[in-house]
């Protein structure tokens, strides 16, 4: 099967699909990645969930007028209420309910602040879990601040990232000194180790570890002049469109007076360095046989241990 083949469809994982704070309870949101129409609420119990969008009945976007009943959303065109499992619990003008009346549901877990949603393109259920950012809510350390960013790529652009070596001093500024890759189930590591050259002038030696949890969901614990746990979240919404997150938590216990603007100063020179990325990613194209050189980093591993998430062959 060929590359271009092999990352057709989605991958398997958890993605982020909103930020807590945009979630208000009994709000309702409708929302779409993976090429497909769904809505995400907050029970008033607080917990979110997300069910596929059209009613089975005449095939109203719940999305769009529907409505947060204790935990159920209510559909706007006849008000028939569906549960977190996408069952119907509720026709109101009938006295049966029709069995098989139900939409398709979608596991979610939120966690520190993040709103994630298990994508699966057959349907099989979360084989791991969310880690835990032991940092996050911990005296000194600020909470995300993050940016949505909506990139006219694919996703494989942006995971390749992680092994792309040569790309950090012509498109960064960065000199890397040290730089490796790891591969280990869902879990794909770059270390790296260099000095970066800020914006505003001077010298920034860094040590980096950033690790995808799955295909979609990374993290850079960042030891530099301001430690900091960068994040990098991205869904796809069709094949050749995505939703970044891109936000920063920032260890604040060490900065002297004025530290406030140093801090702002710093998360704006990281948001300056990524756009640098996609531009990049929204005008070059894919090469499936990449003419690679010995200064490159393992591209080839990557793509192998990224289409582990494109299970195709067994897709429905
Ligand atoms: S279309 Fe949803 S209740 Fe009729
Ligand atoms: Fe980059």
């Amino acid at each position: 099967m060929s590359e271009e083949e092999l990352f057709k469809g989605y991958p398997r994982g958890w993605f982020v699909v909103e930020l807590s704070k945009e979630l208000a309870t009994s709000e309702v949101k409708p929302i779409k990645y993976f090429g497909r129409d769904m809505v995400l609420f907050r029970g008033e119990d607080g917990s979110p969930r997300v069910l596929d969008a059209f009613c089975p009945h005449l095939g109203a976007h719940l999305g769009y007028g529907g409505k947060v009943v204790e935990n159920t959303i209510r559909c706007p065109f006849h008000a028939w209420r569906f549960d977190e499992t996408g069952r119907c619990v509720e026709v109101p003008y009938a006295k049966r309910i029709p069995a098989k009346a139900c939409v398709k549901s979608h596991p979610v877990v939120e966690k520190q602040d993040l709103i994630f949603m298990w994508h699966c393109p057959h349907g099989s259920d979360p084989d791991w879990e969310i880690p835990t950012i032991e940092e996050y809510g911990s005296p000194g350390w600020t909470e995300w601040d993050v940016s949505l960013l909506h990139i006219k790529t694919h996703p494989r652009e942006v995971v390749e990232n992680l092994a792309d070596k040569a790309h950090f001093g012509p498109i960064h500024g960065t000199k890397i000194e040290k730089f490796s890759n790891e591969y280990n189930g869902h879990i794909g590591i770059q270390r790296s180790k260099g000095i970066a050259y800020p914006r505003g002038g001077g010298e920034d030696p860094f040590e980096s570890q950033s690790t995808y949890y799955g295909p979609g969901y990374m993290l850079t614990v960042m030891k530099s002049v301001l430690p900091n746990i960068l994040l990098l979240a991205h869904t796809p919404i069709d094949q050749n469109s995505l939703h970044l997150r891109f936000g920063a938590m920032i260890d604040q216990s060490n900065l002297k007076e004025g530290g406030e603007k140093f801090a702002a100063q710093y998360k704006e020179n990281l948001l300056i360095g990524f756009r640098e990325d996609i531009e990049l990613w929204e005008n070059k194209v894919y090469r499936p046989r990449p003419m690679l050189c010995d200064g490159d980093g393992d591209i080839g591993a990557l793509r192998r241990w990224y289409a582990t998430f494109y299970d195709n062959d067994t897709a429905a």
